[in-house]
């Protein structure tokens, strides 16, 4: 394959979904979660977060079936699309390129179905909208203040990785075992530990999308007025801490299942040294630090992604061990500490053999 030079990606910047319910889904975003509304009409709704100054972070379009329509990244100059055209036409991939952009606020950009099955946007041209950080009169107790990262689920991570490599993203944290297989890995643009993850499993699908919070209080406020509000069913996972990442998350489901995660205080990784840290995928405390299980649907679930005509993306099944099959159950109960020491305590012994029941 002929290597050509890939664009200069700035960051994550926006999802187009698809949603089934239009007012259902404005409900959940804009009421429940307080994010801002750029532009909205019968068929689509535009969102941004307090702290952004381009047009929006997320775009609700009315469809038939819950979906993602595009996962947007930012380039650095408008020349980069050019780049970003080679780069994908190269690899033999599906190439758009729209000179009045595909979505309002957005100028000339590229979509993309990228090596791995997803819709892929870059831009760079964008209607700058008002940045609401010192609009402390309309902040609310949970504020979602920037987009921060994307969460892709595909069969084969280690092929994932590499093809997001030659695009120009760095590992910063990945999940393994000692026979080598890849269960997950973290890989930023911007210095954060993550623009997009990938985790293992039948794909393409979009596991998550998530945005930040300035403080863990702002999570425990969101989870207070999803109780008040009597959604906290809507709660899939968390509050807590990650071991990946060291960030505080909660995970939400939207009303038509789309995983929104709610993420707080990682860690800087901008250094070009900046070292990788790798997570046993039995270490019970890589996806909670507390060790609190993950439930199943946390693994079992994504959305279906679209190609550049709107048509479902086919599932490619994984065939590598997942992490699913290593954890229900178990997970929270492999181990947290050598051998040698203190054995499990009794009680969350018993937890383990329920759990293999599931
Ligand atoms: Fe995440």
């Amino acid at each position: 394959m002929t290597k050509v030079q890939a664009p200069d990606i700035l960051r994550c910047a926006y999802m187009e979904i698809v949603v089934t319910d239009l007012a259902a889904s404005r409900k959940f975003y804009v009421d429940t979660l307080g994010l801002l509304v750029t532009y909205e009409d019968d068929e689509a709704i535009y969102l941004r977060t307090y702290e952004e100054f381009i047009h929006h972070n997320l775009i609700l379009r009315k469809g038939p079936v819950p979906a993602v329509a595009a996962f947007a990244f930012r380039v650095r100059s408008p020349e980069e699309l050019d780049r970003a055209e080679e780069f994908y036409k190269a690899r033999g991939c599906e190439v758009r390129r729209k000179k009045d952009g595909f979505v309002r606020g957005i100028g000339d950009s590229v979509r993309v179905q990228d090596p791995l099955g997803f819709p892929y946007e870059f831009f760079y041209e964008v209607e700058h909208r008002e940045r609401h950080c010192w609009s402390y009169d309309i902040h609310v107790p949970g504020a979602i203040v920037r987009l921060d990262h994307f969460n892709q689920i595909t069969p084969d991570v280690t092929a994932g990785v590499a093809y997001m490599e030659d695009l120009g993203f760095r590992i910063t944290e990945d999940i393994r075992d000692d026979k080598g297989t890849v269960y997950a890995a973290w890989m930023r643009r911007k210095p954060s530990v993550h623009d997009t993850a990938m985790t293992g499993g039948d794909g393409p699908r979009m596991h998550h999308i998530a945005f930040a919070t300035h403080e863990k209080h702002n999570i425990i406020a969101i989870c207070d007025k999803l109780g008040a509000l009597r959604k906290s069913d809507c709660i899939e996972r968390g509050p807590g801490r990650h071991g990946v990442s060291n960030a505080y998350y909660l995970y939400l489901r939207d009303p038509d299942g789309h995983r929104v995660e709610i993420y707080t205080q990682d860690y800087y990784t901008g250094d070009p040294d900046n070292p990788v840290v790798t997570w046993d995928v039995h270490d019970n405390q890589r996806r909670d630090w507390w060790g609190t299980p993950v439930v199943p649907s946390w693994y079992r679930d994504g959305s279906t992604v679209l190609d550049l005509d709107g048509n479902p993306v086919p599932l490619v099944k994984r065939t590598d061990d997942s992490e699913l099959a290593q954890t229900i159950g178990a997970d929270g109960f492999s181990y947290t500490r050598p051998e040698d020491e203190d054995s499990m305590p009794e009680w969350k012994q018993g937890e383990f053999k329920l759990g293999h029941q599931l």
